[in-house]
């Protein structure tokens, strides 16, 4: 049975899902990362690859850019495909002087401006946030990587690229977010509700606060691979 998003048979798509956002990337990571991927579902373009990475199944998909989108795939993925875990790799735009581009920023909250996270409690203001289970081996997992700075902390999931509210950053950035990004709240609140597992292992692909030198493609290479080698091992933990 395929889903309106998703045309993959039952039990092609693996427990354990890779999630970036641009489905280019998708393809690339499954053919790095993965041995013996098989495409399993190309419904808008956006491509599902289920191979086995190391020995154990893997899939992945990507989930297009914003809350919305990432719902989509999300929901369906946990509800009607018995996926367990989803671990987002994307970009983000550092917004913390402590971030540096090409760094990893592992978000263990999301706050968002975004109403697709409307898992509303009266009274209560909910906390989006990862698999605890899955922070820590992402931790883990950094903390074993040469060469790899790593940070840990809030990101703002954002549903805007251009035009957001002018004073937000500047109170985000005394709160301690490290950065933004389009999708990380919208994964944390769909595995709440869906009682599943995530996380979100992010690169700073840009800086809004010190913007500086363009990375070079080497670098984007081996930023990209950290991120990944980091997210996997999240899901294989
Ligand atoms: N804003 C939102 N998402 C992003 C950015 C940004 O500046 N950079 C990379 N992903």
């Amino acid at each position: 049975m395929a889903t309106p998003h998703i045309s993959a048979e039952p039990g092609q798509i693996a427990p354990l899902v890779l999630m970036p956002g641009d489905p280019r990337r998708a393809e690339k990571i499954a053919n790095d990362f993965l041995e013996a991927a098989v495409l399993v579902s190309d419904v808008r373009g956006i491509q599902c690859f289920t191979g086995t990475y190391d020995g154990t199944p893997m899939s992945v998909m990507a989930s297009g850019m914003g809350l919305p989108s990432l719902s989509i795939y999300a929901t369906e993925l946990y509800r009607f495909y018995g996926v367990e875990r989803i671990v987002r790799v994307g970009t983000a735009g550092g917004i913390s002087t402590a971030v540096e581009v090409r760094d990893v920023v592992i978000a263990s909250a999301a706050h968002t401006n975004s109403s697709v996270p409307s898992l509303t409690v009266p009274g209560v203001t909910l906390a989006l946030a990862p698999d605890p289970y899955l922070l820590r081996a992402a931790m883990n997992a950094a903390e074993a990587l040469d060469g790899v700075r790593y940070h840990v902390g809030p990101v703002f999931a954002s549903d805007h690229f251009y035009g957001g509210h002018p004073d937000s950053m500047g109170k985000l950035i005394g709160l301690q977010t490290l950065a933004v990004e389009m999708e990380a709240a919208g994964l944390y609140a769909v595995a709440l509700a869906e009682g599943k597992q995530a996380l979100t292992v992010l690169t700073v692909s840009d800086h809004l606060v010190t913007p500086g030198a363009d990375l070079t493609s080497e670098e984007r290479e081996n930023c990209y691979r950290s991120m990944v080698t980091i997210a996997a091992a999240a899901l294989r933990s």
